[in-house]
């Protein structure tokens, strides 16, 4: 006759953790991105997922069952023991856990910690602790690049600034000595200087708005055809020649709704870097699309015949600061352009064009406001 024999029940500490309140929801402390690390009653380490191993290099068995500030003996940064400092199961009663915070691991590598005491009743012990881990790398990376943005915007403004400086000041101080088409020309460096600090800020302003998501767009119908003969206009009253643009527009385009002035934005960075940085014929093609979610769409591709984008920096053009030559500007204009298709929810892409150059071509949804859906 067989009868079931109760097994004893498990104690070991990762079965613990498991059989406890996180299985009733049925997840895994292992499945979790961060760091866990759970301690009971009595301060000892009842679970500590996988990324906590990752964190800390400390091997899973190791760590369970050792009293909590061996198995994670953090520092401050001050070098201080962390556990000694909060003393969790002997300080006040009231206190509900420890707000992130970055302390050390032995070795002196970094880590995001932050603590909740689990109590019995509002005031009573401390039935568990939970202690949740995070690397500082992808913190530290945003901080570098943020670091390098300003080390890069600090480059940038200084050289036309001083070049403005260095002319406003011989101006001054040898005015009489100069003849006019002296004067005129270092005149007009400084206003071309000046202009060029003008235009870096208004697009680090647009950079930050895109970064922080804030970009506004002010929907309208737009008549993407006509924007671009303005832009074609302007670029021949400047001096080019009227043969170096090629326009094709489709008829029956969808309607488009979208802010105009960032169109004008995006079509006049990327006719630029076509004229500038291409050469030969310069193609812009209006035609219909489908967007995402084969929803009806605006299709605008830009073609040159120049030397075109390298294949291994196509992956790069569109982000900030990156220039191909010498030639280049700020290496702006590519990103703040994505930024813009991407807050209308459309697409941008690069690739070669049929004439050998950079061919750009970026695809907006028709937008159309609720109200009209
Ligand atoms: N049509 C093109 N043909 C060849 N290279 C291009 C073309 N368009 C862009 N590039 C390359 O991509 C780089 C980045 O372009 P982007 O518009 O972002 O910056 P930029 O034109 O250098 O400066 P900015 O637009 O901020 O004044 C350029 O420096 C250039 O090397
Ligand atoms: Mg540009």
């Amino acid at each position: 006759m067989a009868v079931g024999t109760s097994r004893p029940a498990e104690t070991h500490g990762a079965l613990l953790c498991q059989s406890d309140g996180p299985d009733a929801l049925g997840i895994d402390p292992d499945d979790l991105p961060d760091g866990l690390v759970v301690a009971d009653e009595t301060g000892r380490v009842i679970c500590f997922n996988n990324a906590a191993v990752r964190i800390t290099t400390v091997s899973k068995a190791d760590a369970l069952g050792l009293p909590l500030d061996r198995a994670l003996p953090l520092e401050d940064l001050k070098g201080r023991r962390w556990w000694t400092l909060t003393d969790p199961y002997g300080g006040l009663a009231t206190r509900v856990g420890q707000p992130e915070r970055n302390l050390l691991l032995p070795g002196g590598r970094e880590v995001l910690v932050s603590a909740r005491y689990v109590r019995e009743c509002p005031t009573g012990p401390i039935r568990r602790l939970v202690i949740s881990l995070r690397g500082t790398e992808a913190r530290r990376r945003t901080e570098r690049s943020h670091a390098e943005l300003i080390a890069t915007v600090a480059h940038e403004l200084r050289s036309p600034l001083t070049s403005v400086k260095g002319f406003t000041a011989t101006l001054l101080a040898k005015w009489e000595r100069f003849t006019d088409d002296q004067k005129r020309l270092m005149l007009e460096t400084v206003d071309a200087d000046a202009n060029r600090v003008t235009r870096l800020i208004a697009e680090l302003l647009d950079i930050s708005r895109i970064d922080s998501g804030r970009l506004e767009v002010r929907r309208q119908p737009v008549d993407v055809a006509a924007a671009v003969g303005r832009h074609i206009q302007a670029h021949i009253a400047s001096g080019q020649s009227p043969d170096r643009f090629l326009i094709r527009i489709q008829r029956q385009l969808p309607d488009l709704w979208a802010d105009p002035d960032k169109i004008d934005q995006v079509l006049g960075n990327l006719l630029e870097n076509a004229v500038r940085h291409g050469e030969g014929t310069v193609t812009i093609e209006v035609a219909p699309a489908s967007a995402k979610d084969d929803e009806k769409g605006t299709a605008v591709t830009v073609s040159d015949e120049g030397p075109g984008i390298p294949e291994e920096s196509m992956g790069r053009v569109f982000t900030r600061f990156w220039r191909g030559s010498k030639r280049g500007g700020t290496g702006l204009g590519l990103y703040i352009v994505k930024g813009i298709v991407e807050a209308h929810g459309g697409t941008i892409t690069v690739g070669r064009g049929p004439g050998g150059g950079a061919e750009f071509r970026f695809i907006l949804p028709v937008g159309a406001p609720a109200y009209l859906a």
